[in-house]
C-alpha cells in the first residue's frame, strides 16, 4: 500500500516535536510538510522549533510554512509550564540551516490541498486556527481535504489547562468550533486516549543505549515534561501529538466510536469543553471519530521501537 500523505500543522512543542520523528520514522506515511501555529509557544518560536527538529533529522528538504500569530477571537496563550520556555525542554537543537516557505500556511494549505482534491491528510496537532482560517477563505477547502486527525479534546476525560478543556481546543475554541462543522472527515484523539499512552524514564534509558543525536534530543526534551507530569500525578509524560499517528500505523490500538461532537466556545467556565453526544440525545448525525480507548502500552512500545530504528539511523 502507498504511505499516506500527510501535512502536519503544529504548535512544536515537545511531543508535537515526537510526532514528526515518528512519522519521519515510519515508512506508512509520507510526511509532505509542516505548517505551524502559535500554541505552545509563539509562532516565532514554533515555526524555529519546526525547522529545528527537521535539522536534526536530517529532513530539512521538507517545507515549513508559518500561519497564525493569534488565536481567532481569543487573547494568545501559550504553555511554557508544560514545554518550557523555548517550546521544547532543555533541548540543544541545531540552528535550522533552512527558512520558512514565503507564503502563509493557509495559503499553503489551501494550494496543496486544492491542487490534489482527496490526496492529502493534515494531523492538527496544535490549536485549530489555520484550519479554520482555511476553511473560512476557500470555500472549496473543506471538500478537498481527505480527512483530518486532530488531537485535542476530552470527552469523559478532565480537562487539562481548564478542569473542562483541553489545551489545543481551549486556545482557540472558535477554530475548533468552525472545523467541527465543516463537514470534513474527522478523527479525534483526545485526552481520554493520550493519557493512556505514557512515555517513562526507563523507555529513555533504552534510547539512550544508542549514541545519536536522536535519543539525546528525546532526553533533554522530556525533563521538563516530565516534572509537570509527575506534578500532576501521572507516571510519565503523555504521548499527545505522536498518537495521532497510530491511525496510519497502528489503528488496531485505538477504540474509534462515531460520535456527534461539539465544544462550547462561550466565555464561561465550560470555554474550550469539547462534548460526545454518547447516547444520540439531539438525534444528530456524528460528525466524526473519536478514539475513546487505546492500548497505550503498546503504543509506547511502538513508538519506541521507531525511535530506537531512526536513531540508528542518525548517529554522529
Ligand atoms: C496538547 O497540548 C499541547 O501542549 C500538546 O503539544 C498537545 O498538542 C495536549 O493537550
Ligand atoms: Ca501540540
Amino acid at each position: 500500500m502507498n504511505p499516506k500523505r500527510i501535512i502536519i500543522d503544529t504548535d512544536p512543542g515537545v511531543d508535537d516535536a515526537f510526532a514528526f520523528l515518528l512519522a519521519l520514522a515510519s515508512p506508512e506515511v509520507q510526511l509532505e510538510a509542516l505548517t505551524t501555529t502559535q500554541g505552545n509557544v509563539s509562532l516565532e518560536k514554533a515555526t524555529r522549533n519546526a525547522l529545528s527538529v527537521l535539522e536534526l533529522a536530517r529532513a530539512n528538504h521538507i517545507p515549513v510554512a508559518a500561519g497564525s500569530v493569534v488565536p481567532l477571537v481569543q487573547p494568545l496563550y501559550t504553555s511554557a509550564d508544560v514545554h518550557g520556555a523555548s517550546g521544547i525542554g532543555n533541548s540543544n537543537l541545531p540552528e535550522p540551516t533552512t527558512k520558512p516557505l514565503g507564503v502563509h500556511a493557509v495559503d499553503y494549505l489551501i494550494e496543496r490541498v486544492l491542487a490534489e482534491p482527496g490526496e492529502l491528510s493534515i494531523f492538527p496537532i496544535g490549536p485549530l486556527t489555520n484550519i479554520a482560517m482555511a476553511i473560512r477563505k476557500e470555500p472549496k477547502f473543506a471538500k478537498a481535504v481527505k480527512e483530518l486527525v486532530i488531537m485535542g479534546g476530552a470527552i469523559n476525560e478532565n480537562g487539562n489547562v481548564t478542569p473542562l478543556a483541553e489545551f489545543n481546543i481551549f486556545v482557540d475554541p472558535h477554530a475548533a468550533h468552525i472545523v467541527f462543522h465543516a463537514g470534513i472527515p474527522i478523527t479525534l484523539i483526545p485526552l481520554d486516549a493520550t493519557h493512556k499512552c505514557l512515555l517513562k524514564p526507563e523507555h529513555v534509558d533504552r534510547l539512550m543505549k544508542i549514541d545519536s543525536p536522536i535519543s539525546r534530543f528525546i532526553q533533554e526534551a522530556v525533563e521538563v515534561y516530565f516534572k509537570f507530569s509527575y506534578e500532576r500525578g501521572f507516571t510519565g509524560c503523555a504521548l499527545h501529538d505522536p498518537l495521532t499517528l497510530a491511525t496510519v500505523i497502528a489503528p488496531g490500538l485505538l477504540t474509534l466510536k462515531e460520535y456527534y461532537v461539539d465544544v462550547d466556545h462561550s466565555p464561561g467556565v465550560a470555554m474550550g469543553k469539547t462534548f460526545a453526544d454518547i447516547f444520540n440525545v439531539t438525534k444528530k448525525p456524528a460528525n466524526m471519530k473519536v478514539a475513546m480507548e487505546v492500548r497505550g502500552d503498546d503504543f509506547i512500545e511502538l513508538f519506541v521501537q521507531r525511535m530506537e530504528t531512526l536513531a540508528r539511523r542518525i548517529t554522529g
